[in-house]
């Protein structure tokens, strides 16, 4: 008994072990990247000191406020520039994967951006990036891009520098200026040669994400685009819970190895927006009622580009006013007398224990169920709860709901771009 039992303990107790100390350089297998939390041990992003749990809760918020309105100026087509708040912002995105890039192969933890199309990573030379570049003069396969290259038409306001084409953008509170490159990008074990992305030459604010940013939009510079023989535009993820983030999830590309059964919704575009991820939310129920939300707040428009996004980006659910207002009322009916309180951006909080009702997302074809952990966040020194959403920033131009990481995590979340469908499933990421 014991001698059949132990090696089944060696094996519990191995695993556990694992999970307590994770193996920072496990390789990435076939097609299949580990996705770090920016604040996992792994990550040369987390904070040096401890963050208090307010603290890292109000920093993880604040950095949304600018996530939403870089996705808002997506939608209205113009640049928002937003007035710096003063606060000290979290400097890092949420989710990185190691790609490698040029010949011999640099390393570089990029950013996953399901709503940016392009990748940019900064280069040797780079005024206002941090330390870790990659250093485009020693690697054999990298390029330059000229303003005849058919890439030059398709990044924003591009400028012709000599035979270089170059193009500036802002993101969040950041600006880049950047060189039109090309060079073999590595993804777990698969080469794609002459990957075309910015190489960042100077980027001001504080937005930018450290070593580049990898962008899983859907429009005409994006890994999709520029990978469609190998990866037939399907890939899929798993975030890690915040709660251990000694876990890694995963980023699966390509229709190899994806779920075979998981639910469907029917994914929507725009041409307002192309590289964002359209879904049709339908309605959402706190316990087994449908909250009642105006319908004009759930409606896509494809023209304006209204409705619901499924984004890896932004941390926190944010819907528009009404709908947002509809969830919290109803939610709070389930709370009995409990005090509510606010913390930050979060105006649902409370510090009784009591029993709450689920919060299920309905779109066309498919109900998401929510775990608790997927909308409460709780404090781990004191007692406080919080419902993690919140109403999105009241703007005329962003009519928009986001279904963010919180709400993603331990899940498989799939991109199905050829049959036009995201499934969810739950999973256990690590
Ligand atoms: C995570 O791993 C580190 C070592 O890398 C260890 O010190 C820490 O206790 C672990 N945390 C948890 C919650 O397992
Ligand atoms: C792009 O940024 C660079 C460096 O900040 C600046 O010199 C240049 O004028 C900008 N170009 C455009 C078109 O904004
Ligand atoms: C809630 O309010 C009711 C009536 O006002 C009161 O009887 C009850 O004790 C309160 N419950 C709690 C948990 O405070
Ligand atoms: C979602 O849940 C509602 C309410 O229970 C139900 O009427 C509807 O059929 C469900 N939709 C799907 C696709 O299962």
């Amino acid at each position: 008994m014991t001698t059949s039992l132990s090696p089944l303990l060696t094996l519990l107790f191995f695993s556990l072990a694992q999970g307590l100390n994770p193996k920072c350089d496990k390789p990435d297998r076939g097609s299949t990247l580990q996705v770090l939390h920016v604040h996992s041990p792994c990550s040369p992003f987390r904070p040096s000191t401890p963050l208090s749990w307010e603290e890292s809760v109000l920093q993880m918020e604040s950095k949304d406020q600018w996530r939403l309105q870089y996705l808002s100026s997506l939608v209205a087509k113009k640049s928002v520039v937003p007035i710096a708040s003063g606060r000290s912002i979290l400097q890092s995105p949420t989710y990185i994967v190691r790609a490698k890039i040029g010949t011999p192969a640099q390393t570089m933890l990029m950013a996953v951006d399901t709503s940016n199309d392009a990748a940019w990573i900064p280069c040797t030379g780079c005024v206002g990036c941090s330390s870790t570049v990659f250093d485009s003069t020693s690697s054999t396969t990298f390029i330059t891009l000229g303003c005849d290259a058919a890439q030059c038409k398709q990044v924003p306001n591009p400028t012709c520098g000599g035979s270089v084409c170059n193009f500036n953008m802002t993101y969040g509170g950041s600006t880049i200026a950047a060189k039109l490159s090309q060079d073999t990008m590595t993804l777990a074990t698969d080469a794609i040669p002459g990957y075309a992305f910015g190489c960042i030459q100077t980027a001001t604010g504080s937005s930018v994400p450290p070593q580049g940013l990898l962008g899983l939009g859907r429009g005409p510079m994006s890994l999709l685009s520029q990978t469609q023989s190998l990866y037939m535009s399907t890939f899929s993820y798993c975030l890690p819970s915040y709660k251990a983030l000694n876990f890694s999830g995963s980023l699966r590309l390509g229709p190899v190895g994806q779920p075979k059964t998981i639910k469907y919704t029917q994914l929507l575009s725009s041409p307002r927006r192309p590289s964002l991820y359209y879904v049709n939310m339908i309605g959402i129920m706190v316990g087994s009622r449908v909250v009642n939300i105006p319908p004009s707040a759930l409606a896509f428009n494809s023209a304006t580009g209204a409705g619901t996004i499924f984004d890896s980006g932004t941390v926190y659910t944010r819907l528009v006013q009404p709908a947002y207002i509809a969830l919290r009322d109803a939610f709070r009916a389930r709370l009995g007398n409990a005090t509510i309180t606010s913390l930050g951006g979060f105006d649902t909080c409370y510090t009784v224990s009591v029993k709450v009702p689920t919060i299920t997302f309905m779109f066309t074809g498919m109900n998401v169920t929510l775990p608790l952990d997927n909308f409460l966040i709780h404090s781990s020194s004191g007692s406080t709860t919080c419902l993690a959403m919140a109403a999105a920033p009241d703007n005329v131009n962003s009519v928009l709901n986001v279904i963010a990481n919180w709400q993603q995590q331990n899940h498989r979340v799939l991109y199905d771009v050829p049959n036009s469908r995201l499934g969810v499933a739950r999973e256990r990421c690590s």
